[in-house]
């Protein structure tokens, strides 16, 4: 297929380097593990709850353009206060809004720049590149903890609109030291740095209470990751006036009536059922974690619902040999580097898991 020149002319340059995104699944896979995804929940409550909230839904009307209950509903649970909340479809368009919004070029830097780490979530940095903003990534230390020294040096050479820290990180699972990313948060006090707790869910502490010393620290959150993906609820919590600016790029119905209904029902009426489940997700992946490293594979301490793990053998080598045992998992071996022999396992049901151990210990013996 080929685009006619007139209107190649009209497109970002940027976009000549970013590929839409394509779920790969390969023929013949019957367990997951690739997406970070929760098991099934269990709990008949949880969905009982979200089937009469969506029943409930007024099918005739817009959605709450300013998700009241929805914010209420987090904030109680969090502590933040509504008007500190912004909500997207997915926290996944909330980085977009956020980008969108903080994209003035700082004299003399020709474009807006976005700080971040690698490796992380792929989407800061495809969303920077598609919004224009110049995408700095500095390398985590050899134990995939952040470089705040790194991190420092390039906010002085380049001082960022936005900084990035995703803790509990994805895809290394493991949290960032308190610590570094406070020394980042100083160093950066120009710049907006959101830590992206998307797995705080199955790690020992956030560090959204910062926010009360920290004007520029913002807290990035979503639903997706304890079972409720298809939901598509993310937010970011910030400073008010900021969610007040933040507020005027976002599409006054970008998160439909149905999933705010049941957001909002589950995190009122259900949300022990749903901790519950990260709580049985985060014992398996102690168990998954631990009989890995006994098939003598280095496994990185995980404080999220995935693990790390270093394969003796390359990564594409084991990757391809899962899929012929009907095992799907991460692989990022085309990056190349270090990354040659790293995987990204999700947890996922215990008899899923049991599937991978068997089919990991056979692959890497
Ligand atoms: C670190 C991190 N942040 C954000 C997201 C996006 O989550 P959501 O489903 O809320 O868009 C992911 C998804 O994989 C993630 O790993």
């Amino acid at each position: 297929m080929s685009l006619d020149s007139r209107l190649a002319e009209l497109l970002r340059p940027e976009l000549a380097d970013l590929s839409a995104y394509a779920p790969h699944l390969p023929a013949g896979i019957e367990v997951r593990l690739d997406a970070n995804e929760a098991p099934p929940n269990p709990s008949v409550h949880v969905r009982e709850v979200i089937a009469e909230a969506i029943a409930k839904t007024d099918l005739e009307r817009y959605p709450d353009a300013r998700a009241t209950a929805l914010r209420e509903a987090i904030a109680k649970r969090t502590g933040a206060r509504p008007e500190e909340l912004m909500i997207g479809t997915g926290s996944d368009e909330v980085i977009s809004l956020v980008l969108t919004a903080m994209s003035r070029p700082r004299a003399p830097a020709p474009a807006p720049v976005m700080l971040t780490t690698t490796p992380t979530f792929v989407m800061y940095r495809i969303t920077a590149r598609g919004h224009g903003y110049k995408p700095i990534e500095v390398p985590l230390d050899a134990e995939w903890d952040l470089d705040a020294g790194a991190m420092k040096r390039a906010i002085e050479l380049v001082p960022p609109n936005v900084v990035f820290i995703a803790s509990p990180n994805n895809p290394t699972g493991n949290k960032m030291s308190d610590a570094r990313v406070l020394e980042v948060l100083l160093a950066a006090k120009h710049s907006l740095v959101i830590v992206d707790e998307a797995y705080i869910d199955y790690a020992s502490a956030s560090v959204r209470h910062w926010r009360a010393d920290h004007p520029n620290l913002a807290i990035l959150r979503t639903i997706s990751k304890v079972g409720l993906a298809a939901l598509r609820v993310g937010w970011i919590e910030a400073d008010a006036a900021l969610i007040g600016e933040l507020d005027k790029v976002r599409q006054p119905f970008n998160v439909s009536a149905t999933s705010q209904n049941a957001a909002t029902a589950v995190l009122e009426r259900a949300w022990d059922d749903v901790c519950a489940h990260a709580a049985a997700v985060k014992k398996e992946r102690d168990r998954v974690a631990k009989e890995i490293a006994q098939l003598n594979v280095l496994v990185t301490p995980s404080d999220a619902n995935f693990v790390w793990i270093k394969t003796p053998q390359p990564a594409a080598e084991v990757f391809g040999k899962l899929v012929q045992k009907g095992v799907l998992v991460r692989s990022f071996h085309h990056v190349g580097g270090r990354m040659t022999h790293q995987l990204r396992v999700t947890i996922g049901s215990p008899r899923d898991n049991d599937r991978l151990l068997e089919a990991l210990a056979a692959c890497v013996a």
